[in-house]
């Protein structure tokens, strides 16, 4: 999928074109084998790696995740996407990206640690604070990158805090973090909202998924004055046209141990219901290709902001395009979250920590200029964004190359 996606970005980029070769291959893969020893005294492998894609505009920045489902061409796939997100957002890093073939549910929190640490030792010969920068994603968190942290900066012999991002706050990581790709979803969404003439005022917004990129959206666009009339998440789907208070539903499910499926501020409706319930912005939140041929011409919104990454099948949004429907795409509307690690970069290499406002204040211009300069390409090229934004980070990753030479 990514290599399709960069054949149709080819034809826009003139004389770029021929270094396109540059993007389809990574610039460099590690696999590692990991052992590690049970707490039942035994020894266990599993394989991990670590894909550098492309460097040509800085540090490799990607996260890690555990799963039993990953694999090299995966972990490929993901690198390139970070490279197209750090440069589409125009953050000075280059993509990479890490997993470990592992279900991080069969192994204890010892277990856990010990495989977080060996594997960090192992790519600890291509990571770095200026050379590549790893961060959370599927099954990994703050304690992650906390035993990430302390196992580099023990074989480096000092503490390194720049080597991750998604630290927990007390040691070095970024007030903000945790809102900022919901935050981020909320800024597009403005911003295209603008475009459209959609007030904020009363727009009725369907979010699906309620985790940490759903919820903080959700808040987001309640403070802002829209409605949020239907959530979906695993338990089941709520709607509410006068609008549902995300603080209460937040409290449903995480102080009362609650569930969407059985909010009492909404009204439950069947899973299958959900994309046809009328609504001006759609934010998919959740999983990979939840929007498909089978159900994008039920959508009625005018906007689907992609929260996930990849909830649209390309079929999908040929039909939502077709419709009307305006798709940003998943490289720009959920870049938030690495914008603020890029911030959290930034602070721990002064030693010097920003306020909250002041982060929300810049991760707003850098989206909001994001978004503008994307939104013009799109306008001159009569492309869809997700295309204009391909070509806007393709062009800077080939002009930064272009710019360096090749070696020797
Ligand atoms: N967290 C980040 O900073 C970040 C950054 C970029 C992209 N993303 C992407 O955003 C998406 C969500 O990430 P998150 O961090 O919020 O995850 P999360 O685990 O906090 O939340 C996931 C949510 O999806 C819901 N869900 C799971 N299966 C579902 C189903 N079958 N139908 C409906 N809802 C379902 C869960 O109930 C939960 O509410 C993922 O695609 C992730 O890759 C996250």
């Amino acid at each position: 999928m990514f290599l399709e996606q960069l054949d149709r970005v080819e034809p826009h980029l003139g004389p770029l074109a021929r270094m396109m070769d540059t993007l389809r291959r990574p610039k460099r893969i590690l696999a590692v084998d990991v052992p590690i020893h049970r707490d039942d005294g035994t020894i266990y492998h599993v394989e991990g790696y670590r894909v550098q894609h492309n460097l040509s505009r800085g540090p490799g920045k990607g996260g890690v995740r555990y799963h039993p489902g990953v694999n090299l061409s995966e972990v490929m796939a993901l690198a390139g996407w970070m490279t197209i997100k750090n440069a589409a957002v125009n953050l000075p890093f280059g993509g990479a990206k890490g997993g470990i073939r592992v279900d991080p549910a069969t192994l204890s929190t010892a277990e856990l640690e010990r495989l977080t640490r060996r594997y960090t030792s192992e790519i600890g010969v291509i990571i770095g604070p200026d050379r590549d920068i790893p961060a959370p994603d599927v099954n990994t968190n703050e304690q992650t990158m906390a035993w990430m942290m302390d196992t580099y900066s023990i074989n480096q012999g000092g503490t390194q805090p720049r080597v991750v991002t998604g630290k927990p706050i007390t040691m070095g990581g970024s007030l903000g973090r945790r809102e900022s790709t919901g935050r981020g979803c909320f800024v597009v969404a403005r911003e295209a909202m603008r475009k459209l003439a959609i007030p904020m005022e009363g727009a009725r917004i369907a979010i699906q998924g309620f985790g940490n990129v759903g919820s903080a959206a959700a808040r987001a666009f309640h403070a802002a004055g829209a409605r949020i009339v239907a959530v979906q998440d695993a338990t089941g789907t709520v709607h509410n046209e006068a609008g549902i208070d995300p603080a209460a539903l937040d409290r449903h499910i995480r102080q009362d141990g609650g569930r969407v499926a059985d909010f009492p501020g909404a009204i439950p409706v069947a899973d299958e219901d959900f994309w046809a319930l009328p609504c001006e912005v759609l934010l998919p939140a959740a999983l990979e290709g939840q929007i498909t041929r089978d159900n994008a011409r039920s959508v009625k919104a005018r906007l689907v902001v992609e929260g996930a990454n990849g909830p649209t099948t390309p079929e999908a949004e040929d039909i939502l395009l077709d419709q009307g429907c305006l798709v940003l795409p998943d490289v720009l509307a959920n870049a938030g979250g690495v914008t603020v690690s890029y911030f959290e970069w930034v602070q721990n290499a002064s030693s010097f920590f920003w306020t909250e406002d002041d982060i929300n204040a810049r991760l707003d211009r850098v989206l909001t200029e994001a978004f503008e300069a994307i939104w013009q390409v799109a306008a001159a090229r009569q492309v869809p964004l997700r295309t204009a934004a391909f070509i806007t980070a393709c062009t800077r990753v080939l002009e930064a190359r272009a710019l360096r030479g090749l070696y020797p």
